[in-house]
């Protein structure tokens, strides 16, 4: 469904987050940098760097309005099959920002934390994810989630083996429960919201498991363009969302106190 509410309600949320009211958990596919570059005559790795720009503003605005974890989409497990420039300057892109962000990410109370497989990265960017996650680990505000190299089958799927290895005993009888702690975002509850730019409708092997129940919005603007009033915007449509989980309305009225 595509978000259509624009009203702005930025001034209500510090308020709101106060009140459990403001997304706990938002994950976000940072989707179009290529058109959006290509709209303007100019090569896709621009549109990417533009993209680092959204993603700072979006990081901080999600700080100040009190959402606890931000979790982007930055390079799938099937974005390897792009041509190798496009792949080369990602993850030199990937470096370089972790280097010179992370003193803002500490000025700011955020811990950085990285999702995804790995081993298909050079040694150089692995040292700086270890130390970039290491250097904020002790920041108290947001949670702020890169997944690189990551796909939501690939983490179903090492969760498993990796269970499997710890519990042997336990390849029969298996529940959900025994899964999740092997998740790659374990640390963190389900989103509340999924935010996808660029106009696409698909969930591209993002958190195939951890979306079973988040609400999803759709907007056309690509992730460059992306600002705190689309995001003010996303949060409005999801705070009119009636969240089911399974059950009917009554029963989630009926739950509420009387006073
Ligand atoms: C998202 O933008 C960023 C990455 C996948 C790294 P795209 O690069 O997919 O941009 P479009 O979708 O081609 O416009
Ligand atoms: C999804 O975008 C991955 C990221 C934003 C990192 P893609 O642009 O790779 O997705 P598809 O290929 O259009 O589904
Ligand atoms: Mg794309």
């Amino acid at each position: 469904m595509t978000g259509s509410i624009g009203m702005s309600i930025s001034n209500q949320q510090g308020k709101l987050a106060g009140q459990g009211k403001v997304p706990r958990h938002i994950a976000v596919i940072m989707d179009g940098n290529g058109r959006w570059a290509k709209r303007r005559m100019m090569p896709r790795i621009y549109g990417h760097k533009k993209g680092v720009v959204a993603l700072r503003e979006t990081a901080l605005a999600c700080a100040d309005l009190g959402v606890a974890y931000l979790t982007v989409f930055a390079f799938s497990s099937e974005n390897w099959r792009r041509p190798p420039e496009e792949v080369g300057f990602l993850m030199n892109l990937f470096l370089r920002v972790l280097a010179v962000e992370v003193k803002r990410l500490n000025k700011h109370n955020i811990r950085l934390r990285i999702v995804g497989d790995r081993s298909r990265f050079s040694s150089e960017l692995v040292y700086m994810i270890e130390s970039t996650e290491a250097a904020t680990a002790a920041n108290t505000g947001l949670t702020l989630t890169i997944a690189a190299d990551y796909g939501g089958r690939w983490d179903i799927l090492n969760a498993t083996k990796c269970l499997i290895a710890d519990h042997p005993e336990k390849l029969t009888g298996l529940d959900e429960n025994d899964l999740s702690p092997y998740l790659a975002m374990a640390y963190a509850p389900d989103p509340d919201l999924f935010i996808r730019t660029g106009g696409e409708q698909r969930t591209s092997n993002f958190l195939l498991w951890q979306l079973a129940y988040t609400e999803l919005y759709f907007t056309d603007l690509a992730w460059p363009d992306f600002d705190r009033k689309a995001l003010d915007q996303a949060i409005a449509w999801y705070l009119s969302r009636e969240r089911r989980f399974g059950q009917i309305s009554e029963q989630l009225t009926s739950s509420l106190p009387s006073c």
